[in-house]
């Protein structure tokens, strides 16, 4: 009986959920932007106010919460997975390479729980916190925004070889790092623009030292950094040693989000050899550079279009009664024209609410002689 109710329900979602849904589908995962209207309307106030003080202290800071975002969300989808610690059977991905003495923020997404639990107790996943700071942090360093489809829930498992694997490597082809993103559901396009996230933040000695003296194996840098630029990089960055050294990702608006990442490739001086290959070795991904190079609107544009796209890699949802309840705020208010697609929708959710009771509910017992006229109601229901 649950089964088959079960298999109704998912057929039900499947065919009716694009109407109720306004935003991110994916791998049969719904948020929308609403998701928390009811339930902690002034959640998204909340997370920006935190970010905007954490940013105030250190600028740094947006950069590298808009990073955590990322390497969230190639890790088994945007679950959260990124924040858990290493428990007997689990070992955290804070220790992975990409991360390791690596990525930072986490003091932050805390702060911004902290803040979030006060004001509605386990009602905001860490997963849509880490969606929002990413946004905030784009938004308050000069960035464009937009609007997080919300609504995914945290996983309780992490993948260490998943964020050795999944996550691109500063060293890694074009081919590779375009196969990274195509193994999320990402495109060439994508990765050109989200690359863009390089406009602001830092990275260490060790990321790129290869590129200043054995690029090819031969004891020579990379013939597509620029070598003025290659020696200034030296003096900080030696052959050995110094491997936490800092540099901009973007040495001439580092803490500013704007479209000199991509005027800087073009020049030659992208400062990581998975951002410099983005104009050598491949014809269309070389183009949208000059494109967003020449326009920072376009790169906007994309970046935030781009940014939902990779936050609705395989997000955990689920159809308990707040998932449901909040699809209410998420229909669009009856205006006099609309009443059929209105009472559709209703309808859907009504429909979706009785068969999630009846699927948690258990069946009531047969009826006697001696039961209740409520009993009975319920079993003939
Ligand atoms: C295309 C493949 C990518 C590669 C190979 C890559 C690699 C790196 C590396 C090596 C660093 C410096 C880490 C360190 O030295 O500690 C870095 C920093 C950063 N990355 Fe990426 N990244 C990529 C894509 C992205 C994407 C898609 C985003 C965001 C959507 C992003 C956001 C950032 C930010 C903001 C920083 C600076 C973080 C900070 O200052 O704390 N990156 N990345």
């Amino acid at each position: 009986m649950a089964q088959s109710l079960s298999s109704f329900i998912v057929v039900t979602i499947l065919v009716f959920a694009p109407t109720l849904c306004f935003a991110g589908k994916s791998n049969g995962g719904y948020l929308y932007p609403q998701f928390y209207g009811r339930s902690c309307p002034k959640a998204q106030e909340i997370v920006k106010s935190v970010v905007a003080k954490a940013v105030a202290k250190d600028t740094r800071m947006a950069a590298s919460l808009l990073r955590l975002h990322f390497h969230d969300c190639f890790v088994k989808g945007c679950d959260a997975s990124i924040l858990l610690v290493s428990t007997g059977s689990m070992l955290s991905e804070k220790r992975s390479n990409p991360n390791r003495d690596s990525v930072r923020g986490f003091e932050v997404i805390d702060e911004i729980k902290f803040a979030l639990e006060k004001e509605c107790p386990h009602t905001v996943s860490c997963a849509d916190i880490l969606a929002l700071a990413a946004r905030d942090s784009t938004s308050l360093t000069g960035g464009p925004s937009w609007e997080v489809p919300l609504g995914r829930r945290d996983s309780k498992g992490a993948s260490l070889s998943g964020s050795n694997n999944n996550i691109p490597a500063p060293n890694n082809t074009f081919q590779t790092i375009l196969a990274k993103f195509k193994l999320q559901g990402l495109d060439i396009v994508d990765l050109v623009a989200l690359s863009g996230s390089h406009t602001i933040g830092n990275a260490r000695c060790t990321s790129f030292r290869q590129r200043l003296y054995n690029q090819a194996g031969n004891g020579l840098a990379d013939f597509a950094l620029d070598q003025s630029y290659a020696a200034q990089l030296r003096t900080r960055c030696p052959k050995s040693g110094g491997d936490q050294n800092l540099f901009f990702l973007d040495f001439v608006t580092p803490t500013k989000f704007d479209n000199n990442y991509f005027k800087n490739l073009l020049a030659s001086k992208g400062l990581l050899s998975s951002d410099q290959v983005l104009v050598t070795k491949n014809q269309q991904s070389m183009e949208l550079v000059k494109k967003y190079a020449e326009n920072y609107e376009l790169f906007f544009e994309q970046f935030a279009k781009s940014m939902i796209k990779m936050g609705n890699i395989s997000p955990l949802t689920a159809l308990n009664p707040t998932a449901i309840n909040s699809y209410l705020p998420g229909i669009e208010a009856l205006s006099g024209t609309n009443f059929k697609k209105w009472k559709e929708q209703i309808r859907i959710v009504l429909e979706i609410m009785d068969l999630d009771y009846a699927l948690r509910e258990s069946a009531p017992t047969k009826p006697n002689d001696t039961s209740s006229t409520e009993h009975m109601a319920l079993y003939e229901k």
